[in-house]
């Protein structure tokens, strides 16, 4: 029986000028027929109608008509460059993956990106920006898809599409374009309390990055973490910017957002192809692995919620540098498909509920963005690992399987593929047990606290970001229609701060709102505030 695999063509994705439709020197059809003309109709005669039998004209066209695919429902707009990653070593104690070891080089491809805006929206808007790294390592492909903040609006994934329709443009008039400036944003984040933390980072400046090689990156969720022995410790994923974290003015992101839409993708490439290539540290926070996935009382399965780094230290294992523009931003930015479940051997997942919803999410809208189940064929989403699955046919099939039926055991095929069982490299799921419980639609009672770590972002702010984020509520607040919704944010803001709540409610005309809950009693992070960091060094 032949091996029934698929040629591993990753070493390819790389190739800069893969040439399929671009071979040998003349114009062709798709089927490799060299043409004479392809300006001018066939007609019957020069003044005549067009003939229905003029192939070229019909294929050109045809295929111009399906040109577009479905943008991301969210993250429609991104811009993504290849690079290198280089371990250290130092997680070496931590996890098994291979990737980790010490000098072991990958290539990866990063994909940066707003989150509400359109393909075609201004790059400068206040939002959350996506940062989803895919890793190509020898043992599959391991994607980190994070963001720039730290943590999520939402506790539980079955809120997702709530917070998204919330954030996006009405559906009657398509407005605004603007995450957070209007009704139906403020009217959600001041009725899920849970989503105050992330909106003060939205309001602070960290919604309006300087560029994205002054951002850092967050897995947000917290993983498990195994290493060769079968040990685990949970751990939370960092990229510090070698840069520095900056950002742009309001003024600043204004003026770009109708002078140059295209700033941050602009920034990127031009960087890159000058040489300056971009570079980040991952660094990993690391926590026992206990039965209560807490550490410091805080809950590490509540995506809301940080671990301060003064708490944690954030420790270095590796270096990521972008050295390289894509070829063409179809290809690779727009065709790239991340997904958490992509993990190799010495990194798992955690029970975090949001992180659980994320790992049906991804594949389920990629099977309609990508037009079908195939897509890890795209040059792009190609492992560099070799690949020998048992998944056939189906829509854009590029593999041509051999064998008599893909399955498990065959005495009929030779017995290929076989399972890896324990055998090295083989993907092990950490045998974590699961709680004897009823089943319920309900929350851990540790994720009620709605507002300590808001009002320790705020605390930890210097007075000049404490001003940009008073400014920000109060602009974006602004741009609401109905009344009640302010007031009830207000009410949100003086359960975080007095001092905030008040200078937003004058710079809104109303009155501030007492607290309603005791105001927590936290310690400031310095590690929070972008001003005054030391950042990593050669
Ligand atoms: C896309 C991050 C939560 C659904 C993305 C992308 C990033 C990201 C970076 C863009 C990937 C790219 O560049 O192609 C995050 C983070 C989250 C989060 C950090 C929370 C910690 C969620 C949740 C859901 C979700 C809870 C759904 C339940 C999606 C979908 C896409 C997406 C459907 C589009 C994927 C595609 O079309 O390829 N997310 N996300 N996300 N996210 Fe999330």
């Amino acid at each position: 029986g032949a091996p029934q695999t698929r040629t591993p063509t990753g070493a390819e994705t790389g190739a800069p000028t893969i040439a399929n439709g671009q071979q040998g020197a003349y114009l062709t059809t798709a089927n490799g027929a060299r043409l004479r003309d392809t300006d001018h109709s066939l007609k019957a005669g020069p003044r005549g109608p067009v003939l229905l039998q003029d192939h070229h004209l019909r294929e050109k066209i045809t295929h111009f008509d399906h040109e577009r695919i479905p943008e991301r429902v969210v993250h429609a707009r991104g811009a993504g460059a290849h690079g290198v990653f280089t371990a250290y070593g130092t997680a070496e104690a931590v996890t098994r993956a291979g990737f980790l070891k010490k000098g072991r080089e990958t290539e990866v491809f990063v994909r940066f990106s707003t989150v509400l805006g359109s393909r075609g929206s201004a790059d400068t808007v206040r939002d959350t920006r996506g940062f989803a790294t895919k890793f190509y390592t020898d043992e599959g492909t391991f994607d980190l898809v994070g963001n720039n903040m730290p943590v999520f609006f939402i506790q539980d994934a079955i809120k997702f599409p709530d917070i998204i329709h919330a954030g996006k443009p009405h559906p009657d008039r398509e407005i605004p374009q603007a995450q957070s400036a209007h009704d139906t944003f403020w009217d959600f984040v001041s009725l899920h309390t849970e989503a105050q933390h992330h909106t003060i980072w939205n309001m602070s400046d960290r919604g309006i990055p300087r560029s994205y090689r002054t951002m850092e990156g967050f897995g947000v969720h917290t993983f498990r973490l195994v290493n060769e022995a079968g040990e685990t410790v949970l751990a939370k994923f960092h990229w510090k910017p070698k840069l520095g974290v900056h950002s742009l003015t309001w003024e600043e992101a204004q003026l770009l957002g109708g002078m140059d839409p295209d700033f941050h993708r602009r920034d990127l490439y031009d960087a890159i192809e000058a040489g300056a290539y971009p570079e980040w540290e991952l660094g990993i926070q690391v926590f026992p692995d206990t039965p209560e996935e807490t550490f410091a009382g805080i809950d590490l399965l509540d995506p809301t919620k940080i671990v301060p780094e003064e708490l944690a230290e954030v420790q270095p294992i590796g270096r990521l540098v972008l050295n390289r523009t894509p070829t063409n931003f179809f290809a690779e930015t727009e065709q790239v498909a991340f997904h958490l479940g992509h993990l190799p051997p010495g990194i798992d997942v955690t029970n975090d509920p949001l992180l659980q919803g994320r790992l049906f999410s991804y594949l389920d809208t990629q099977l309609t963005r990508l037009g079908g189940p195939n897509f890890t064929q795209i040059p792009i989403n190609r492992p560099h690992a070799a690949v020998n699955d048992m998944l056939r046919d189906g829509f854009h099939q590029h593999a041509v399987h051999a064998g008599v039926a893909p399955y498990r055991p065959n005495s009929l095929d030779g017995g290929n593929p076989f399972p890896a069982g324990d055998a090295e490299h083989a993907f092990v799921d950490v045998p974590v047990t699961v709680a004897q419980a009823p089943k319920v639609r309900a929350n851990p009672a540790s994720f009620d606290d709605h507002y300590s770590q808001v009002r320790l972002f705020w605390l930890s702010m210097s007075p000049v970001e404490k001003e940009h984020i008073i400014r920000a509520y109060t602009f974006e607040l602004g741009k609401c229609y109905h009344q009640a919704i302010k007031e009830r944010q207000l009410q949100s803001l003086a359960n975080i701060d007095p001092v905030l709540c008040e200078q937003v409610a004058t710079g809104l005309g109303l009155p501030a709102p007492q607290p309603t809950v005791p105001l927590p009693d936290v310690t400031p992070s310095p590690a929070l505030s972008q001003v005054g960091r030391e950042w990593p060094s050669d």
